[in-house]
C-alpha cells in the first residue's frame, strides 16, 4: 500500500502517517523529518536545507527529489510505504508519478486532510517535537505523559524552529501557491480522499482507516 499524505502545515499528516504506519507495518517517511535529522547532524544537506525551512520556504526539488527517491528504494519500503510532505509541488509529483509508472506501479491513496488556516497556529504553537525520534506531541490535544519527555525513547521535547507564528504564516502562504494544486493532480487520478481534520486525533484516524479497509 502506498500513500500520500497532503494537508496544510499542522494539518496532522505526521500524526496520521506515524499511526498508519504503526496499524499497516510500513515505513512513515517525512522528508521534513530527514531534513532536521540532518540539520540535528550538521550535515552539509542539513545546512542547505536549514537555509529554507528556517524561511517557511520550500527545499528546491532536485534536492527534495534526490533525496526521496533514495529512501524509498530502501528495501523496508518494498511493501508500500506513507509519504508525509512528499510530494509539496507539482514537478516533485510528476516525478513520483514517473519512477512508479517505470516500475509498473503507483500511488493507491492520496489522503488529503482538511483543516481551516484560523485552527493552524494554535495547533503549531502547542507542538513538541521529539529530538531524538521525531515523535509528536501538543501541549493540550496530544500531552506526553511526562512533561517535556518523549513517550516512546525519553528523549526532550522542543519546539520546532519554524513553528514561530510569522514563519507559519509563510508555511501556509507557501501551502496555499505550491502544495494545494496537489490536490487536483491526484483527483484527476481518482485516488484522493479528503478527511475533515478538525476533529480529536482518534476520529480522523478513524475516518482514515475506513477509507484503507474501504
Ligand atoms: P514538514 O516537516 O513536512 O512540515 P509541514 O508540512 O509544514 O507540516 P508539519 O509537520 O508542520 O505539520 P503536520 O501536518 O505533520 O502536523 P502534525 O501531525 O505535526 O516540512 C518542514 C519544512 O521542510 C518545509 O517548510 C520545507 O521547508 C521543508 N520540506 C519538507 N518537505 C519538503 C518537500 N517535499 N519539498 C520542499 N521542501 C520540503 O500536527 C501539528 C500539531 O497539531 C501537533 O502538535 C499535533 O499533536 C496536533 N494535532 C494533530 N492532529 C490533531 C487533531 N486532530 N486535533 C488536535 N491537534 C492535532
Ligand atoms: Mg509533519
Amino acid at each position: 500500500m502506498k500513500i500520500v499524505m497532503l494537508g496544510a502545515p499542522g494539518a496532522g499528516k505526521g500524526t496520521q502517517a506515524q499511526m498508519i504506519a504503526e496499524k499497516y507495518g510500513i515505513p512513515h517517511i517525512s522528508t521534513g523529518d530527514i531534513f532536521r535529522y540532518n540539520i540535528k547532524n550538521g550535515t552539509e544537506l542539513g545546512m542547505e536545507a536549514k537555509q529554507y525551512m528556517d524561511k517557511g520556504q520550500l527545499v528546491p526539488d532536485e534536492l527534495t527529489v534526490r533525496i526521496l527517491l533514495d529512501r524509498v528504494a530502501g528495501e523496508d519500503c518494498a511493501q508500500g510505504y506513507v509519504l508525509d510532505g512528499f510530494p509539496r509541488t507539482i514537478p516533485q509529483a510528476e516525478v513520483l508519478t514517473a519512477e512508479l509508472d517505470r516500475m509498473n506501479d503507483r500511488i493507491d491513496y492520496a489522503i488529503n486532510i482538511d483543516v481551516p488556516d484560523e485552527n493552524i497556529v494554535s495547533r503549531m504553537s502547542g507542538r513538541r517535537a521529539c529530538t531524538n525520534c521525531g515523535a509528536t506531541y501538543h501541549i493540550v490535544y496530544a500531552a506526553p505523559k511526562k512533561e517535556g519527555i518523549c513517550d516512546q525513547c525519553g528523549a526532550v521535547l522542543v519546539q520546532r524552529d519554524d513553528d514561530k507564528p510569522e514563519t507559519v504564516l509563510n508555511r501556509l502562504k507557501v501551502y496555499h501557491e505550491q502544495t494545494q494544486p496537489l490536490i487536483d493532480y491526484y483527483g484527476s487520478r481518482n485516488v484522493l480522499k479528503t478527511v475533515d481534520g478538525t476533529g480529536s486525533l482518534q476520529q480522523v484516524f478513524k475516518d482514515i482507516t475506513a477509507i484503507l479497509e474501504g
